[in-house]
């Protein structure tokens, strides 16, 4: 028989999401693939309910719902002090992961080069691959993640077509500075870039760092595609409704891709999250508070533990250091899975999300209740058993 496609013998299945199966396999508390075992809004799920009696229940407009996108409008406007036109400017996706890969196709050809800052989320690499360009690498340096212009402008160099950033940044929490934007946005003007902008977690910003949307800095709205999601910002990851916002000419594009891939998203779950989309400020302020709750209750068991770790100005991520705690020559991929097999807690391996050589990091999320969280620290305080 022929052989199959060359394009995705470059990367293998998403490592997070296996990191979940063997969590459920061994029964671990799965703190790899970031989710919350807590309920989303009941407003929400309340609509949802009336819905499946109501309806719709049959194919979407192809962009997304009309009061789905005129609510979206209404929530961009509110929080980006920004206008989209429902109509021209964006559509509803399959998450956020659909809006960006839908992205990548519409702005590069084949052999472009897209740059990305590392560590980095896992899916950025294999879209890039898929849609046949380059990815280039750029390092985001801990503790504090900064990243040196120099370098950054030596990617520029190379002519990408686009930079993709995901701010509030996975893994590493990092929130980008006005002024790091400000020095990027230059940049993407400069050299004539496109900026790809993933900001599903917008609204999960620690006290004392601010999130600003790259569109709203001078001469990028023409140039930026914003990518975000309900997924975070509602707890509903299985929903899987995502956008993509973009001046129209590239939303036409981005329109194409999205049509013939999937005909549309949920009519169902649109509807009933327009709820979501219109909730008042008091929710985003108790989600922030709740966000807040929950990253100290982790980042202090953490901290009482002895276990090394980032903390993260946004995002629901810690980045651990788990050298002390790692046999001689052990990878971090087999940490993982004795972490889970053994101790009963599900992380990812670093390396699946550092261009560099990068072995012995792990990531955890905390978007977890109370009891969850506890029971979580409870068994990585067994860690040192692990070295043995
Ligand atoms: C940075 C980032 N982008 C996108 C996604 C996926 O979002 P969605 O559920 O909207 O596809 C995730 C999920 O973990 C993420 O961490």
């Amino acid at each position: 028989m022929q052989e199959l496609s060359r394009r995705n013998e470059h990367f293998t299945d998403s490592v997070i999401r296996r990191m979940t199966r063997i969590s459920i396999d061994c029964g671990a508390i799965n703190l790899a693939q970031g989710f919350p075992d807590f309920d989303p809004p009941e407003a929400m799920t309340r609509r949802l309910e009336e819905v499946s009696k109501t309806g719709p229940h049959q194919y979407p407009i192809t962009m997304g719902a009309p009061n789905f996108r005129q609510a979206l409008s209404r929530k961009c406007e509110r929080f980006m002090g920004l206008r989209y036109d429902p109509e021209t400017e964006m559509v509803v996706t399959i998450g956020s992961t659909e809006a960006m890969v839908d992205t990548i196709f519409a702005l590069t050809d084949p052999g472009d080069k897209i740059v990305m800052f590392s560590p980095y989320f896992e899916n950025y690499r294999a879209q890039t691959i898929m849609a046949g360009c380059e990815p280039v690498f750029v390092p985001l340096t801990p503790p504090a993640f900064g990243f040196d212009p120099e370098v950054l402008e030596d990617a520029f160099r190379q002519h990408p077509k686009a930079i993709l950033i995901c701010n509030p940044s996975n893994p590493s929490g990092k929130v980008f500075t006005y002024e790091e934007l400000k020095l990027i946005s230059e940049l993407c003007i400069r050299y004539d870039v496109y900026a790809i902008m993933d900001e599903v977690y917008e609204h999960i910003v620690y006290e004392g760092h601010k999130h600003t949307y790259m569109s709203t800095l001078p001469g990028m709205r023409e140039r930026t595609v914003c990518c975000s999601s309900l997924s975070k910002t509602y707890s509903i990851t299985g929903w899987r409704l995502g956008y993509a916002l973009a001046p129209q000419n590239i939303m036409d594009r981005i329109k194409q891709y999205h049509d013939f891939n999937t005909v549309g998203a949920p009519s169902p779950l649109m509807e009933a999250a327009v709820v979501g989309l219109d909730m008042p400020m008091c929710y985003y302020e108790e989600f922030g508070a709740h966000y807040a709750h929950m990253k100290a209750l982790f980042t202090d068991g953490m901290r009482e533990l002895g276990i090394p770790f980032t903390d993260p100005q946004g995002t629901y991520f810690v980045l651990a250091d788990i050298s002390p705690f790692m046999k001689k020559g052990q990878s971090d991929v087999d940490f993982c899975v004795e972490l889970a097999q053994k101790l009963g807690v599900g992380a990812v391996p670093g390396s699946s999300f550092f261009a560099e050589d990068v072995d012995h990091i792990i990531r955890l999320h905390f978007a977890k209740r109370d009891e969850t969280l506890n029971a979580a620290l409870e068994r990585l305080s067994h860690l040192k058993e692990l070295a043995h």
